[in-house]
């Protein structure tokens, strides 16, 4: 869970950067972004600010923004029925993004988060600079993770089932619990 408090202050984080990046939006949609902890109440370590600009039953798109050394656990998006699940093409606007997936392990320049050895299992790294771009077929694995000054990206896909997101670390929840403190 998270406060409203660090719900507030990672809204207005996330919006400041996404704006430096070039992007407009109303100050509503700025209220609108949603600040995920995935349910570990470790945010500034692991968690995500997420801004949906296209939300429909067939496309989404958003704009991602990273804090500075925040993490996205290891996730994959399963088949839902006769979808095969969610495509994703990330494309990074601003700063830097670490990204892992399968593959020959060349685990360099990330880190893992302390004690979860077990929870980031891809070690391919994809270092990504403002321009480059990765698409990731449904069911692929991947995590990913910024440093200083954090990142901004897009994430275009096909339809976005957040809930139904599967993840490395048992301890996940997709849905963040917000309270009022
Ligand atoms: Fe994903």
């Amino acid at each position: 869970l998270i406060t409203r408090e660090q719900q507030k202050a990672a809204q207005k984080q996330a919006a400041d950067m996404i704006r430096e990046a070039g992007i407009t939006m109303t100050d509503e949609e700025a209220d609108s972004i949603e600040v995920a902890d995935f349910g570990l109440s470790n945010l500034e370590k692991e968690g995500i600010q997420a801004l949906a600009l296209v939300q429909t039953d067939r496309i989404s798109v958003k704009v991602l923004a990273m804090l500075p050394n925040q993490t996205v656990p290891e996730h994959w998006h399963p088949p839902v029925d006769d979808d095969p699940g969610k495509e994703e093409t990330i494309r990074v606007l601003s700063g830097t993004v670490y990204f892992y997936v399968a593959g020959e392990e060349t685990f360099k320049e990330g880190f893992i988060v302390e004690g979860k050895d077990d929870s980031y299992t891809m070690r391919k790294e994809i270092v990504m600079k403002p321009g480059d771009q990765l698409t990731l077929a449904p069911g692929e694995k991947h995590w990913f993770q910024t440093r200083e000054g954090g990142a901004v990206m897009y994430s275009f896909s096909t339809i976005a089932r957040d809930a139904l997101d599967q993840f490395a670390d048992p301890d996940i929840v997709r849905i963040t619990k917000v309270v009022d403190a």
